[in-house]
């Protein structure tokens, strides 16, 4: 009997494996093909940082809302419009101040707040940036171009399973009197984890 893993096979592409898994499931009747292109469909099209940066400029221009959004992130996006999936039980919204910087990772693996400020970035889910933003967190800003001041405390957040984060930054004074939408426009993805300031 040949050996199934003998050298002189070609190894398949990840196309050909991914497809070879999909067409198992479709055959067994699990729908993975639509599964994945719903999934695509909402990673690009739904789970956007536009999200976050519209939750960030009503919060820059509406003092009460920015306070239920402190309060409870996970009802004041959802009163906005914006989804939350179930297991994400919590939104803690995080507050940049002038003495104050905060920044999330996910020790375990690639946790975000996905639905709000988009899927993370692959920086976000190495190993590297796992480990040392914890251990040496001034130094990994500092490397990723946000060198903050001495005096300026950083606090780390661990996502959890159940509990997500969003850093809400502070607003660039020129922006000041600017109309919401325009706001949104200057909120980035990197500034809502918190390795960047606007
Ligand atoms: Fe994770």
């Amino acid at each position: 009997m040949a050996h199934v893993d003998s050298p002189l096979l070609p190894t398949p592409t990840l196309e050909q494996r991914v497809d070879a898994v999909q067409a198992a499931l479709d055959a067994r009747g699990f729908e993975a093909s639509k599964a994945v292109d719903e999934l695509g469909h909402l990673a690009q099209e739904e789970w956007l940082p536009q999200n976050g940066a519209r939750v960030v400029a009503k919060a820059w221009t509406d003092p009460a809302f920015r306070q239920r959004l402190l309060a409870d992130g996970r009802a004041s996006v959802m009163a906005l419009g914006l989804p939350m999936p179930k297991h994400h039980r919590h939104l803690v919204v995080l507050e940049n101040t002038a003495a104050v910087h905060n920044v999330i990772c996910c020790t375990l693996c690639s946790c975000t707040a996905f639905t709000i400020i988009g899927l993370p970035p692959d920086w976000y889910k190495d190993l590297e940036y796992r480990a040392r933003v914890v251990r040496e967190s001034r130094t990994v800003l500092g490397e990723m171009g946000l060198a903050l001041p001495a005096d300026v405390e950083i606090r780390v957040w661990d996502t959890t399973a159940d509990t997500r984060y969003m850093v809400l930054p502070e607003q660039p004074p020129h922006t000041l009197g600017w109309p919401e939408e325009d706001l949104a426009g200057v909120v980035t993805r990197d500034a809502m984890i918190g390795v960047a300031r606007l």
